[in-house]
């Protein structure tokens, strides 16, 4: 196989595993609040705008920010410690995230 038939390959292979980019979500709504709190009884103003601001420094360095309703709620639990694992936050930032993904999904 050519070198540019397997970079061809591996490009697609990768934009396969990729998350679909998107725009982080801005400020919450009192509506999106609400939500998040009935997903996540621990959710406040505080840890959402702790969350949104890790997601903007933390999660568009290796992918662009993902596109949070390209991803299934219930996926989300599992992929957040995968990434943060990655990165140099500390193991409580999946909270805050976690509070951050429950009011910004659909
Ligand atoms: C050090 C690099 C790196 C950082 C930082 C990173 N990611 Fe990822 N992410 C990847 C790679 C590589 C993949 C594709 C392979 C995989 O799923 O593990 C990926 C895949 C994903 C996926 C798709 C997973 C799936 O199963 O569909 C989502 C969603 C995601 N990242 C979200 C995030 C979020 C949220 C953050 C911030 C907390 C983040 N990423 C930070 C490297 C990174």
């Amino acid at each position: 196989m050519s070198i540019s038939r397997i970079a061809v390959l591996s490009a697609l292979l990768l934009s396969a595993c990729y998350p679909k980019t998107g725009v982080p979500p801005g400020p919450f709504s009192p509506e999106q609040i609400a939500r998040g709190q009935a997903r996540r009884p621990a959710v406040t103003e505080d840890s959402l705008e702790q969350g949104s601001k890790l997601f903007i420094a933390q999660c568009g360095g290796c992918h662009s920010h993902p596109d949070i309703n390209a991803i299934a709620l219930d996926r989300w639990p599992s992929i957040l410690p995968r990434m943060v694992a990655r990165t140099k936050m500390y193991s409580s930032a999946n909270d805050m995230l976690g509070d951050f993904i429950a009011a910004a999904h659909d």
